[in-house]
């Protein structure tokens, strides 16, 4: 059974940006709806901005209608829920500001009891999550051992790194969006909650896994952030490794924060590194032109605010990553992502070993499609098996169908949001569903010579694909060179 949500504050800094509005609110809100937030439950927005508590709740208000998966669908809910928000401006530089944050905090707590159990939400440019760290640390908030005084849970969104001082690990809970989707939860049931599949998962039946996450969607308003990120910072250390991870890893002993994560781990250690001079032979990187994505025309990467006009900072890149343990020695593991690129989908994709071909020679079938079985993550959720059929009549010949699970027709209604899930488990205190420390090490470690190889060399030809396009073609060759190609079925039409 899930363990009960103690009451608390969730302090937010950075409470006029884009992530409270788009997702925080609009998660908390729903939490609100189904009744799933304790009584004793308050938020704090922090930020620069001067505003007070009604225009804050104003603000949340059109957030929640625009935002939120069902819009502002209760009323009454939303006056409740609203009540319950607060703010406060300062600068996250300003020890007092921490010092008036402590003072509203015991407020809160006689008004909405929280026990004293804060969580505060890092939703800052990453340079400030060190000061503002050590200024609720100053100001006597990072709590301490002493439980009967609350707990202090403290929440960062990607880039991770550097030093969170005087945070335990068990305090801090580092967000990983992907790790909250339904779907990306459900690899782990579909593996180890099934007996059919566990025994061919591994080097004997599995020819290669691809795993794919692509986006219509440029950089949008995030240009200047970008710009120093690339997509390997932005999709592949944290999303895709996930992915990769969930994918690869052995069953955990049980179903908890560390044994999960203990397995995680494991994987990213048996990844084998590519050293600098490699790079050329594992990784390719791209980065979009004009071009017309969804019927519309787009503009280049290099045109878009914020970013340099000679960039050469990659919107694309396609890894292949060996995994040196007993399970999967030899398969390699396909990874990419990019921006504008034709459709929306992130799936894994595990392609079987083809079957062997001589029974079927004197019917002069020289091919045989090898099963591939798919986690379709999104959109159009679901799980699909490709196999061969012999469609009727006389003569022995071949045809690949597919036996097709989908998420909305088994369950229909909506999908809680990814940031519904993760707020909710870390109310809870479950971090099984966070990134630990060690794993974000190996992470970048395992990144780093792509890095500083695409760093110190300029790129050929950016840009060099066209928005709308698949990417470049050097991630073909990088596939094809092993005589394998990327899935192609998903490109034909929507929900393919
Ligand atoms: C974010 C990245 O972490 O994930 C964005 O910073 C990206 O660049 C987004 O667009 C993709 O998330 P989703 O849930 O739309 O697949």
């Amino acid at each position: 059974m899930a363990a009960s949500i103690d009451p608390c504050t969730i302090v937010i800094f950075g409470a006029s940006g884009d992530l409270t509005k788009r997702k925080l609110v609009p998660a908390l809100y729903h939490l609100a709806v189904e009744h799933r937030l304790p009584r004793g439950f308050s938020v704090v927005g922090c930020a620069r901005s001067q505003m007070n508590d009604n225009e804050f709740r104003h603000q949340m208000r059109a957030a929640v209608n625009e935002f939120s998966r069902s819009g502002l669908e209760n009323e009454a809910v939303w006056e409740d829920f609203a009540r319950r928000l607060y703010y406060l401006s300062g600068d996250y530089q300003d020890p007092g500001a921490y010092l008036r944050l402590a003072q509203s905090l015991a407020k809160l707590d006689r008004e909405h009891p929280a026990g004293g159990n804060n969580i505060f939400y890092l939703s800052t440019p990453p340079d400030l999550y060190a000061p503002v760290v050590q200024r609720i640390a100053a100001a006597g908030l990072a709590g301490g051992d002493d439980r009967s005084k609350g707990r202090t849970r403290i929440v960062i969104e990607k880039p991770f790194g550097g030093d969170l001082g005087t945070f335990d690990e068990s305090q801090v809970y580092r967000i990983d969006h992907y790790l909250g989707k339904e779907t990306v939860q459900n690899i782990l049931v579909f593996r180890f909650a099934n007996a059919v599949f566990e025994p061919i998962w591994n080097r004997r039946y599995v020819d290669h896994v691809q795993i794919t996450a692509a986006e219509i969607v440029g950089v949008e308003s995030r240009g200047a952030y970008y710009e120093k990120a690339g997509v390997l910072r932005d999709m592949f250390q944290n999303h895709l490794f996930q992915l990769l991870c969930l994918t690869a890893m052995e069953p955990p002993v049980a179903f908890n924060a560390d044994a999960m994560r203990d397995e995680k781990v494991k994987v990213l250690r048996s990844v084998r590194p590519v050293s600098l001079r490699d790079v050329e032979e594992f990784a390719v990187r791209g980065q979009y032109r004009r071009g017309t994505v969804d019927r519309e025309e787009v503009k280049a990467y290099r045109e878009e605010a914020g970013v340099a006009r000679d960039s050469n900072t990659e919107t694309y890149a396609a890894l292949k990553l060996l995994i040196d343990n007993w399970r999967w020695e030899g398969v390699p593991f396909y990874l990419r992502s990019g921006k504008r690129l034709p459709k929306r989908l992130t799936e894994i994709a595990i392609h079987f070993k083809r079957p062997p071909l001589l029974l079927f020679k004197a019917c002069a079938i020289e091919q045989v499609s090898p099963n591939v079985l798919v986690l379709r993550i999104q959109p159009n959720e679901g799980i699909s098996l490709t196999f061969e059929v012999k469609p009727p009549g006389p003569e022995i010949c071949l045809s690949s169908l597919s036996l097709d699970f989908n998420y909305q027709a088994a369950f229909g209604g909506v999908q809680p949001e990814a940031y519904e899930t993760l707020l909710v488990d870390c109310m809870r205190g479950d971090s099984t569903l966070f990134t630990r420390y060690d794993w974000i090490e190996l992470a970048w470690s395992l990144l780093t010579p792509f890095l500083q190889a695409w760093k110190g060399t300029a790129p050929q030809g950016f840009p060099n694909y066209g928005a709308g396009t698949w990417g470049p073609d050097e991630a073909d060759a990088l596939i094809a060179r092993e005589g394998r190609q990327w899935r192609r079925q998903f490109e034909m039409g929507p929900g393919a």
